[in-house]
């Protein structure tokens, strides 16, 4: 049996998905995608994906991280099996690096209690491609870089104690005004939120500490807090 492409697409403009990741799509009879915004996947492979040959899908768990358990992993996966067994090449695609927060995790071992292998194809996460809008490097050789989901504010001294940089994933919108009022409150000196869009020029950073409107918009959260004296 062929191995499944767990294939990642990079941030959205087509330029940053690999080569291997466009040979994969391009080679495959039938493209997986759990989205919740189709919108995004047509922009980024509906160019060279024929529209019959993408299968999405969605968990009923909108909350982060609870989708592990959600049924439908184990349906996608009986799928992925029937098609690899009938000499099919199927691939999952998800956004930003597949195995980096990514649902392909969660079909992983329902596709291996079926037998079926996989292969990844690494791209770039959309933490990596964040300084194309934002203009700056925001980490490095003195920093330490946490990367995570927060649902409540009270977890970000937590985090601040051990990190000087935190890149926050799957922040609800409803959130964004205390984290900016938490970052004033802190000292943080580098606030910004990015959306990064498949389209030219509809990608951006937003500066939450300037109450920049936009930033209601925003997706993901860069916070950084004062380099210790003496540092650059
Ligand atoms: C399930 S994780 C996917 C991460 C992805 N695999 C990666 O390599 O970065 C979803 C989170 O990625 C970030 N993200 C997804 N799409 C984005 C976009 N267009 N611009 C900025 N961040 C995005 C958001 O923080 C979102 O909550």
């Amino acid at each position: 049996m062929r191995p499944v492409y767990a294939v990642s697409l990079g941030p959205g403009p087509a330029d940053l998905m690999t080569v291997r990741a466009r040979n994969a799509l391009g080679t495959s009879d039938r493209v997986f995608v759990q989205s919740r915004d189709p919108a995004w996947f047509d922009k980024v492979i509906g160019e060279f994906v024929p529209a019959d040959r993408i299968r999405m899908y969605l968990p009923k768990a909108a909350k982060w991280g609870l989708a592990r358990g959600d049924p439908v992993n184990d349906v996608i996966a009986g799928e992925i099996a029937d098609l690899v067994r009938a000499g099919k090449q199927v691939s999952v695609a998800a956004p930003g690096d597949v195995s980096f927060y990514s649902y392909f995790g969660y079909l992983e071992g329902p596709l291996a209690r079926r037998g079926v292998t996989w292969e990844y194809v690494p791209g770039i996460p959309f933490l990596t491609a964040a300084p194309m809008v934002v203009g700056n490097s925001f980490v490095e050789a003195s920093d330490t870089l946490v990367v995570k989901h927060v649902s409540s504010i009270s977890e970000l001294d937590a985090l601040f104690a051990v990190a000087s940089v935190l890149v926050l994933y799957g922040i609800a919108r409803d959130l964004f005004p205390q984290i900016r009022e938490y970052a004033i409150r802190n000292g943080i000196e580098y606030a910004r939120t990015v959306w990064l869009d498949a389209s030219e020029g509809s990608s951006y950073a937003a500066d939450l500490l300037a109450g920049e409107q936009e930033w209601r918009l925003g997706f993901s959260i860069i916070l950084r807090r004062r380099h210790p004296v003496g540092a650059d």
